[in-house]
């Protein structure tokens, strides 16, 4: 089913020798991607939400109809609940904001986990400065997985809020979000999912999921950077104020009082990234050929093949090994500091991430500073993975030779 797609991805003509391992930064684009884009600044392209011209109305009803492709591919209740934002990380912070200004204050409790990315942490500080709630953090098990008896433990009366992410841009690790959802539901708080790892590898339905939030950036799912998704359930549109003021979240602007679109309208300040939407609307089409089961199946193959052969050698330890982990593989080998890995992995052509992947307090956790992080995409395929067992073993040789 994915033996050919490599080559809908332009990269790969122009580099055939590229092993690509980092899609968890970011993922690669299909030709499909950037043709919409460049088809769009090219022969659409105008402001939308303005123009009484052709050229404007038609933008905004294909922009409108990205929408609607966002709604049916998480399966939200209506397309109106679907904001568009610049970053998965922008609409964080729009929930952080909105939230904590009016119903966070001294004496409350928000929870967040250990396997958060920045993201999901750095916002909530920001608000907690300001409102003087606490955050407090749930644990992790050894594999790296939620400890969700921790979870239980720490949830209260004076806990306001949730936000988890729904797989780890570390470990891999999967949350059991039925498991939050059922707390939550029991002590009545809304929850935020942080989605941006789990959006291209497998499938999403947010009324399953029963979250109040769902967020990602389309450059996660094949789709331009610039362009992020909040999903907010109905009774947080109404309820929120605007985050941010400017064109085309007004109805009437007066110096005495001014009066605001409702809606997602509401949270859409200024000029959208109308030509990022484009692309991502293209994306969503790119990904309606695959069943979305079988990509998560056929990546975590990948994963079980890659972590087959490590078994090999005996100074590769792989960091969390918790069930149902997405395709997603973090490892140190000893007395080898990751960066000098990246660098002689790229030597050979195999490009991953290494640091701390913006999750410092879950490397400190770890008793870790720094991990090498391979992560698969649709791309990828068992070829790859001999390459990057390959990078592995000259690394070693060349490293260890010096040490
Ligand atoms: C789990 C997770 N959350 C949030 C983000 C932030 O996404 P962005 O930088 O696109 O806003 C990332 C990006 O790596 C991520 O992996």
């Amino acid at each position: 089913m994915f033996e050919n797609i490599r080559n809908n991805f332009p990269v790969f003509e122009k580099y055939p020798q590229l092993i690509f391992l980092d899609t968890a930064a970011s993922a690669q684009k299909p030709r499909t991607v950037i043709e919409s884009v460049s088809n769009c600044y090219s022969y659409e392209y105008a402001n939308i939400n303005r123009g009484v011209y052709k050229l404007s109305s038609e933008l905004t009803e294909k922009y409108e109809n990205v929408r609607i492709k966002t709604s049916k591919y998480i399966n939200a209740e209506n397309k109106d609940n679907i904001v568009f934002t610049k970053s998965a990380t922008e609409a964080i912070n729009l929930v952080a904001s909105c939230f904590s200004e009016k119903y966070l204050d001294s004496g409350d409790e928000i929870l967040l986990s250990y396997l958060e990315h920045h993201a999901n942490i750095v916002p909530w500080q920001l608000a907690a400065k300001k409102k003087g709630f606490k955050i407090i953090v749930i644990n992790i098990n050894q594999e790296g997985q939620l400890d969700y008896e921790d979870f239980i433990k720490k949830i209260n009366n004076k806990t306001k809020f949730i936000s988890i992410t729904h797989m780890s841009n570390v470990l891999g690790t999967t949350i059991d979000i039925q498991i939050i959802r059922e707390q939550a539901k029991k002590f009545n708080i809304p929850f935020l999912i942080d989605g941006c790892q789990h959006i291209a590898h497998a499938p999403v339905d947010v009324k399953s999921l029963g979250c109040d939030f769902y967020v990602y950036s389309g450059h996660k799912l094949y789709g331009p950077s610039g362009v992020g998704v909040l999903y907010m359930k109905n009774q947080w549109l109404n309820q929120f104020d605007p985050y941010q003021g400017g064109g085309d979240m007004i109805k009437n602007v007066d110096f005495k009082k001014t009066t605001f679109t409702t809606g997602y309208q509401k949270f859409e300040a200024g000029t959208p990234p109308i030509v990022q939407v484009i692309g991502l609307g293209a994306s969503y089409d790119f990904m309606s050929q695959f069943n979305l089961q079988e990509i998560f199946k056929y990546e975590k193959e990948l994963y079980e093949y890659a972590v087959d052969k490590l078994k090999s050698f005996n100074d590769v330890k792989i960091i969390g090994h918790s069930k149902n982990k997405g395709a997603i593989l973090s490892f140190t080998i000893d007395n080898i500091h990751p960066n000098d890995i990246g660098l002689i992995f790229d030597q050979q052509n195999v490009a991953v991430r290494t640091g701390h992947h913006c999750a410092q307090p879950l490397l400190k956790k770890l008793n870790l500073n720094a991990t090498t992080r391979a992560s698969f995409g649709i791309y990828n395929n068992k070829s790859d993975v001999d390459s990057f067992i390959e990078a592995v073993r000259e690394t070693k040789k060349f490293l260890k030779h010096k040490l």
